[in-house]
């Protein structure tokens, strides 16, 4: 738990090349960096009286061993898995560990580009889908998992 007035706590994660935002393709992704979106969310789960941790990772495994080591210790779960949304097993057997609201987020809508995107393996284990949004999903992510929290 931490510090914070609800004692609720939310994890957000970031999934693979989301640590380059704000250079990366910044006509699909935009311009802010993933340090000014989390300060974003961390802001506004100040203000919430919630406690939000931000976690990224390239590596698929170390985003399995984060999954693993929150479940019992969140209340919802925010996760751009980002390229590995389309491929990765793994990190969906993961999301199955948790017994919280879990929202998944995309910058982009995967629905509008290639092929390959329209695919989410995390789809349907998660609670609900926002993509196409660009940094905004991430505040309507956190907002839907606060209200998901409290229903
Ligand atoms: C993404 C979409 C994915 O297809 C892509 O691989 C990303 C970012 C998005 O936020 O729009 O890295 O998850």
């Amino acid at each position: 738990m931490g510090n914070s007035d609800t004692g609720k706590k939310i994890l957000v994660m970031h999934g693979p090349n989301l640590n380059t935002l704000g250079t990366r393709e910044p006509e699909i992704y935009g311009s802010k960096t993933l340090d000014e979106i989390n300060d974003d969310l961390k802001k506004q789960g100040k203000k919430l009286g919630i406690d939000v941790e931000t976690f990224q990772s390239n590596h698929e495994g170390d985003i399995v061993d984060k999954i693993q080591a929150s479940v019992g210790n969140i209340d919802a779960f925010i996760i751009n898995p980002a390229a590995y949304t389309h491929t990765s097993i793994a990190i969906r057997d993961a999301v199955l560990l948790l017994e919280v609201p879990v929202i998944e987020i995309h910058l982009s809508n995967i629905y509008k580009r290639e092929p390959f995107r329209h695919k989410s393996m995390v789809a349907d284990v998660a609670t609900g889908q926002i993509a196409g949004f660009g940094v905004s999903g991430y505040r309507m992510a956190l907002d839907a998992a606060v209200d998901l929290m409290a229903s």
